[in-house]
C-alpha cells in the first residue's frame, strides 16, 4: 500500500507545473507555435465509450458507465498496483504516453461539460424550433421569461448538481484525475454550470477550481440574443473568483444581430481556441465547459466522431496533438449569414 501512495504521487506531481517530481517530467507543454508550425489533433479511440461508433448518444448516461471510461487493460498496468481503479490506470497509462512522447507530442484529456438546461432551451421547445428561429430567438424574451444570454431553470441548476455529485463520486471512488486547468464560456448559462459542477468537491489545494473565461468556448454566435454575452464588467461582478482571460472586451464585439457564424468559421476559431490552451497551458487533465454546438465544433477539430451531448452532459476526450513543421494551411473563413425572419409572430405548434 506504501508503494502504491508513493506512485500515485508522483505521477501526480508530475502532471502540476513547478513541482519536483521524483520521476522525469513529461513533456506536457508544447512550445509556443512560430508561423510555420501547426498543430495537429487526434483523438485516441478505444478509450471512452463516446468514441466508440456503437454508442447511441441519446441514450448514453455518462453518470452510470464512469464517464464512459472502458474497461480495459492498458499496456502500462503491470507497472501499477492491480488494485488500482480504472481511471486511476488510465491516468498512469496517459503520464506514460506524454512522457514517451517528445518534444513536439503531447497529450491531454479535455472534460467538456455543456451547460445545464437554460431558459432560450425551454423556449425553443415550447415555441418549435421554426419559430424559434425565424421570430422569438431575436426577441430578448417573451414577457414572462427572459432568454438573451439566458439563465439556466431549475432544472438546468438540477443537471449541474447532479454533475458536481457524480463528480463528487469519481473523486471518492475512482481517485479521478480531477482537472488542473478550467475554462468556461462567458455566456451566463456556463458560468453558472461551471461553479454548481465544481463547487466545494474535494479539490486538491493546488488545484482549486478557478475557471478562466475564454471568448472563444462561447457558443456558435448564432444572432440569437441567447448567445450574446454580458459584458466584462457584468461577468466580474457576477463571478467574482474567475479570471478573465488577457484581452477580453468589455462589449461583446462579435455578436452582430441578425447574422450567424457559419459552421466552417466556428471551427477555425475553435482551433484558434484550442491551439492557444494547447501552446499555453501545460496541464493534462482541462475542464471546458461550453455549448451543444461549440463541443460539436471543437470535437470536429479533434477527429473525435459527433457525439451529441444532452444539457448538463459531460464527455472526455483522450486528444493527441503533435507540432508539425509545414506551410500553415490558411485559414478559409466565409461570410457569415443572413438569418431568415418571419414578418408575423408564428402560431404555437399545435399539439399533436
Ligand atoms: C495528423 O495526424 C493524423 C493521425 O496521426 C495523420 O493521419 C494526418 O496525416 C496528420 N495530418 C497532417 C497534416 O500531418
Ligand atoms: C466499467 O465497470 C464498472 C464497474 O463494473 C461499471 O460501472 C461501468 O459502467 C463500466 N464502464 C463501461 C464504460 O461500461
Ligand atoms: C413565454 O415562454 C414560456 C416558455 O418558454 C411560456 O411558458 C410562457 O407561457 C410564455 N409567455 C407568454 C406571455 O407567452
Ligand atoms: C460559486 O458559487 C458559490 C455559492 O453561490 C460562491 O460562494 C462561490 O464564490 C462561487 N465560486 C466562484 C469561483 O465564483
Amino acid at each position: 500500500m506504501q508503494i502504491t501512495k508513493i506512485l500515485v504521487a508522483s505521477a501526480l506531481a508530475a502532471t502540476c507545473s513547478g513541482t519536483a517530481a521524483p520521476l522525469p517530467t513529461p513533456a506536457a507543454i508544447l512550445p509556443r507555435l512560430s508561423s510555420n508550425e501547426w498543430i495537429n489533433y487526434t483523438t485516441l479511440t478505444g478509450f471512452f465509450a463516446q468514441d466508440d461508433p456503437a454508442t447511441n448518444p441519446s441514450t448514453f448516461d455518462y453518470t452510470t458507465t464512469n464517464f464512459g471510461l472502458l474497461n480495459i487493460t492498458y499496456p502500462t498496468d503491470d507497472e501499477v498496483d492491480p488494485t488500482w481503479t480504472q481511471w486511476q490506470k488510465f491516468e498512469h497509462h496517459v503520464w506514460r504516453l506524454n512522457r514517451g512522447s517528445g518534444r513536439f507530442v503531447q497529450y491531454k484529456v479535455l472534460y467538456m461539460g455543456r451547460h445545464g438546461e437554460g431558459y432560450h432551451n425551454v423556449a425553443e421547445s415550447y415555441y418549435g424550433t421554426p419559430a424559434w428561429n425565424c421570430y422569438w430567438s431575436e426577441k430578448d424574451g417573451n414577457g414572462t421569461i427572459t432568454w438573451a444570454d439566458a439563465k439556466i431553470t431549475p432544472n438546468g441548476v438540477a443537471q449541474a448538481q447532479k454533475a458536481n455529485a457524480f463528480w463528487a463520486s469519481r473523486i471518492a471512488l475512482q481517485k479521478i484525475p480531477v482537472p488542473e486547468t478550467y475554462y468556461t464560456s462567458p455566456l451566463t448559462r456556463c458560468l453558472q454550470t461551471s461553479n454548481i459542477t465544481f463547487y466545494g468537491l474535494d479539490l486538491p489545494s493546488r488545484q482549486p477550481f478557478i475557471p478562466t473565461v475564454k471568448e472563444l468556448f462561447r457558443e456558435g454566435i448564432s444572432g440569437h440574443t441567447c448567445d450574446r454575452r454580458g459584458t466584462r464588467t457584468y461577468i466580474q461582478d457576477a463571478y467574482p473568483g474567475y479570471k478573465i482571460e488577457a484581452g477580453f472586451s468589455e462589449d461583446d464585439l462579435l455578436w452582430k444581430p441578425l447574422m450567424g457564424e457559419v459552421p466552417t468559421d466556428e471551427d477555425v476559431r475553435s482551433k484558434r481556441v484550442l491551439d492557444d490552451v494547447f501552446a499555453g497551458d501545460d496541464s493534462t487533465y482541462i475542464s471546458i465547459t461550453s455549448h451543444s454546438g461549440e463541443i460539436a465544433s471543437i470535437l470536429r477539430v479533434l477527429g473525435h466522431q459527433p457525439f451529441s451531448l444532452s444539457t448538463g452532459a459531460v464527455i472526455p476526450v483522450l486528444v493527441k496533438a503533435e507540432i508539425i513543421q509545414r506551410d500553415v494551411p490558411a485559414t478559409t473563413t466565409l461570410p457569415w449569414t443572413a438569418l431568415s425572419t418571419c414578418s408575423t409572430v408564428p402560431p404555437l405548434p399545435t399539439a399533436t
